[in-house]
């Protein structure tokens, strides 16, 4: 049986309030990851200690890394680019976690043996032949021509470099290319759609890989020099937007509220969110900017806003708002107006089908939706919207952030709601309820 959480009650006041979210989980695997492969030792502070980033400390571990962590505080003794010990039938089990399985199968080079990766139910369906095709160019070795996990890897000492074009606007993808690149005879080339932009930050300022970012219209450039070994490094992980948002979307619904979420990463290319909601009329405002090794961080503060009027996005904001779509479908539907998204097939290839899930739930709530192009959606917003029904939330793959948004829609709209798998929230933000219950939530 799942664990289930019970909501009966709109949130109250909470008024002033302050908080702090849990790190951010992109900048924590690639701390672990990258980590792994420097020389010597590296120190976090305020890493996620969420499900998905154990599941990247597990698997480092299984291949002879040490790392010591207590609390949000993280140790990690690399060996080099080469330092990896592969045992005979290894197997790294990832969990729930696409990135660090994508970007962990990028680091497999000089193996002896086929090291095995596999992950959970929601893992096992995602495609992973994103990643295989271009892997497959720097020369690591695929067994049965599989495009979904368990895969088996097997990567010799020196890869070619490659040149290659990422479409989807996949950070993993780009990331997974650029991590393989490190171990590469030579420069690779790499073009891709804009994606979040950790990876290359932390090669930059953090690692001091040589590396040539180029900005263009549409999409950015990148050149990698291969085979530079780097030392360990420290790093602070500031807060998560993508967990800050559930707040966010939490106080600009309900009533006469206001909220400072403190220090949270807010690159660019994760702040879509913040310019999507202020396009809406949200008023969200930042305050604190400061910079640690190129990463903008600062304290985001929100009000209550009712007064939303609907959007028609223009998919150059997908990619920076990629993990929040379902928050703002939820604010879509309480807005003015008919608001239209498109070009989102990649949401239905997340821990669940985002974009199918999105729907299900408006409609739960009455709220008039269409697909669009099979890969978007119109949202006839209500600003009047009364909810007065029970709902059952289930079989969602344990999906967190279905969780997540399922609770916010409870505790800002109404009614009454049995909200199933209810530890998957460990995923990404384990702090969650907790937060919550600070704020007054009643949560059973
Ligand atoms: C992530 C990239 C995003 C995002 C995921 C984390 C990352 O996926 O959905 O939660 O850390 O690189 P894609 O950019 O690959 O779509």
């Amino acid at each position: 049986m799942s664990k289930v959480v019970l909501i009966k009650n709109k949130i109250e006041n909470f008024k002033k309030k302050s908080i702090n979210v849990d790190g951010d989980k992109s900048l924590s695997i690639r701390f672990v990851l990258l980590s792994s492969l420097s020389k010597g030792r590296s120190v976090a502070s305020n890493l996620l200690r969420s499900e998905d980033v154990d599941s990247a400390i597990k698997s480092i571990r299984k291949l002879g890394i040490k790392i010591k962590i207590k609390n949000d505080y993280c140790e990690v003794i690399g060996k080099g680019l080469y330092g990896f010990n592969y045992k005979k039938n290894l197997v790294l089990n990832l969990g729930n976690s696409g990135t660090s399985a994508r970007l962990i199968t990028s680091m497999l080079s000089n193996t002896n043996y086929w090291v095995k990766i596999t992950g959970d139910k929601s893992l096992k369906r995602r495609d992973m032949s994103r990643i295989i095709k271009p892997l497959k160019s720097f020369g690591i070795n695929f067994k049965n021509n599989r495009s979904k996990l368990p895969i088996w890897v097997k990567g010799p000492k020196l890869l070619k470099p490659i040149k290659y074009t990422e479409n989807l606007g996949s950070a993993q993808c780009k990331s997974a290319v650029m991590i393989a690149a490190l171990k590469a005879n030579g420069k690779t080339q790499l073009k891709c759609v804009q994606s979040r932009t950790h990876t290359e930050l932390m090669f930059k300022n953090v690692l001091k890989i040589p590396i040539k970012l180029e900005k263009k219209k549409n999409f950015d450039i990148i050149e990698i020099d291969g085979m530079n070994e780097f030392r360990g490094f420290n790093y602070k992980i500031p807060g998560d937007i993508s967990s800050a948002s559930f707040f966010i979307v939490l106080t600009l619904l309900s009533n006469k509220n206001s909220l400072s979420i403190k220090n949270v990463n807010i690159n660019p290319s994760r702040t879509g969110i913040i310019k999507i909601l202020n396009m809406m009329g949200a008023q969200i405002k930042i305050f604190n900017k400061k910079s640690y090794k190129g990463e903008p961080t600062a304290d985001i503060f929100i009000q209550s806003n009712k007064r939303l009027k609907a959007i028609n996005l223009n998919p150059k904001f997908n990619s920076s708002a990629i993990d929040e779509f379902l928050l703002i479908f939820l604010v879509a539907s309480m807005c003015r107006g008919i608001s239209t998204f498109k070009n989102l097939s990649e949401l239905n290839k997340k821990e669940s089908k985002r974009l199918d899930w999105g729907i299900k739930i408006l409609k739960m709530m009455n709220i008039k939706v269409k697909k669009i192009n099979n890969n978007g959606l119109k949202i006839w917003g209500n600003p009047n919207l009364k909810i007065k029904k029970s709902f059952e939330i289930k079989k969602f793959l344990k999906d967190h952030r279905i969780f997540m948004l399922s609770t916010i829609a409870a505790l800002t709209l109404g009614g009454k709601w049995k909200i199933h798998d209810a530890s998957c929230f460990k995923t990404s933000f384990p702090k969650y309820l907790e937060i919550l219950k600070t704020l007054g939530a009643k949560i059973k």
